[in-house]
């Protein structure tokens, strides 16, 4: 598998200097996110993976910005391209950079669902056959955008004509270019400076090699790729939403392969860095992302958010719940609407209900949070119970401050904890209390109720009948 492909001789050029005019963005394109990740690190992982000698990276439009995200990794070589003057003009400026290597393996920073396995493949064959260039292909349904490859009568590869080059008979067909290549290092440069302009977007296009090594008298060989999908390239924000939902697809049958239940999986996300547990049911709606894990036999849903969650085995939770950077222990029960901040971790057996909020809490073994409650800044033990409409005061308008709960606590439905304050184990409060003052453990503590009176003359306004 991937950890077997070693590459020393090779060294790849990755192209990444385009603004990406068509998708109308003040960032580059290649910093555009599919389920949750920019489209240059897919790239990037994908073509490390063949560990190669080294890898080049051209940037020009807002280099800075791709250079600060992917920051400095050792075998990577940044190279400035000042002007887009076109792909083959690109790879030229890495003349300098490249050296030392039998093929250069030429790729697009935007087409994310690129596999290393079909690149590996590429150069096997390239090899194989002794070729000078290698163009990876495809056959689709729809070419438009592509570069068309054009083939003589023995089927042999001429020229690659871009779409808005091409004529109406050449746009119709359906072999098209990867963008990506494989070519001897030695020949390269050579035919990189060969290379004209003259064409429909006046640049210096990387397919025009083709026709100048066949001139020459060298080999150009094609490589058809098996799943034509990984190749799609990313130039406007529909490709954007449609390269996710293939690569969606993709992740979704991987976890249904690695026993999780999706239902409806065509409403769920799951991006590629969350990991979930045997027998767990992900039902409809749900966003899983960034960091999550979900332990084995969890039940999440319909339409929960979990962003950096991390969830132990056998934890349900309800319809509606937002759970973000907290942590959940086993058989706990979170929901419907509930939300758990940054900070929160719940021990095993707890269970918080609806339109409750917790952040930065600690809540011990089985203990219930089940209505209606703000719970911050504090440390509760186990098997408490905390009534409804319960909110701890845990802000003065500048501090946080924090509340400290025993063991075995009962607070009556709506009390307000002013914090700092401590409630002993054991203790009892009576609802509707407002605790300034630390509680004792045992016995009940309220705060001074005022006195109830029955007035029965008194009569409810009454609306007129007309
Ligand atoms: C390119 C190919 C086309 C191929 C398609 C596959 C050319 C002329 N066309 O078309 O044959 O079918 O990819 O997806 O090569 N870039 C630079 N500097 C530049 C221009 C582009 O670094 O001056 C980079 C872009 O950032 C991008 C890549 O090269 O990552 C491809 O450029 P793009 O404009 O997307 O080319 P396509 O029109 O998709
Ligand atoms: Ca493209």
């Amino acid at each position: 598998m991937i950890s077997e492909f070693k590459h020393p001789d090779l060294q790849v050029c990755v192209l990444a200097a385009g603004r990406g005019k068509r998708m109308q963005s003040n960032k580059p394109k290649v910093l555009h996110k599919v389920l949750g990740r920019a489209m240059i690190d897919y790239v990037l992982h994908t073509v490390e993976s063949l560990r190669p000698g080294g890898i080049a990276v051209v940037t020009g439009h807002a280099s800075e910005m791709v250079q600060a995200h992917v920051g400095q990794p050792q075998n990577l070589e940044w190279v400035i391209q000042d002007k887009q003057l076109g792909t083959g003009h690109a790879v030229k400026q890495c003349e300098q950079v490249i050296s030392d290597a039998r093929d250069v393996l030429i790729v697009c920073g935007d087409t994310p669902l690129l596999q290393s396995e079909t690149l590996a493949e590429l150069v096997a064959e390239h090899r194989k056959r002794d070729a000078i260039v290698t163009v990876l292909t495809a056959e689709v349904d729809d070419p438009s955008g592509y570069g068309r490859i054009m083939r003589d009568s023995n089927g042999r590869v001429t020229e690659i004509v871009e779409e808005k080059d091409a004529s109406d008979a050449q746009c119709l067909t359906r072999e098209v270019s990867s963008g990506i290549y494989c070519v001897r290092h030695d020949v390269l440069f050579d035919l990189l400076h060969k290379l004209g302009n003259r064409n429909a977007q006046g640049e210096y296009y990387l397919p025009d090699i083709v026709p100048l090594a066949l001139n020459d008298g060298q080999s150009v060989e094609t490589v058809r790729m098996v799943d034509a999908s990984e190749m799609v390239g990313v130039n406007n924000r529909e490709q954007l939403s449609l390269v996710e939902d293939m690569m969606q697809a993709n992740i979704i049958h991987d976890w249904q392969r690695r026993g999780v239940t999706i239902e409806k999986p065509e409403t769920v996300r799951i991006e590629a860095t969350v990991n979930i547990g045997l027998d767990t049911i992900i039902q409809a709606g749900c966003y899983l992302i960034g960091s999550t894990r979900i332990g084995d036999e969890c039940k999440v849903g319909p339409y929960a958010v979990l962003v950096d969650a991390w969830l132990d085995d056998r934890v349900e939770v309800f319809a509606f719940s937002h759970i973000k950077d907290a942590n959940v222990a086993m058989d706990a029960k979170i929901g419907p609407f509930a939300r758990l901040r940054p900070g929160a971790q719940l021990d095993e057996e707890v269970q918080v209900g609806n339109f409750v909020e917790i952040k930065n809490s600690v809540v011990g073994r089985g203990s219930k949070v089940n209505h209606l409650s703000y719970i911050g800044d504090t440390e509760m033990g186990a098997d408490c119970n905390i009534g409804a409409g319960t909110i701890t005061c845990n802000y003065d308008g500048a501090n946080k401050h924090k509340t400290i709960i025993g063991e075995r606590v009962f607070i009556g439905s709506d009390t307000k904890l002013i914090a700092p304050v401590e409630v002993g184990s054991d203790a009892t409060v009576g609802a509707g209390s407002i605790i300034t003052k630390k509680v004792e453990s045992g016995g009940l503590t309220l705060s001074e109720r005022a006195d109830q009176r029955h007035m029965p003359s008194w009569q409810r306004p009454r609306k007129k009948k007309h």
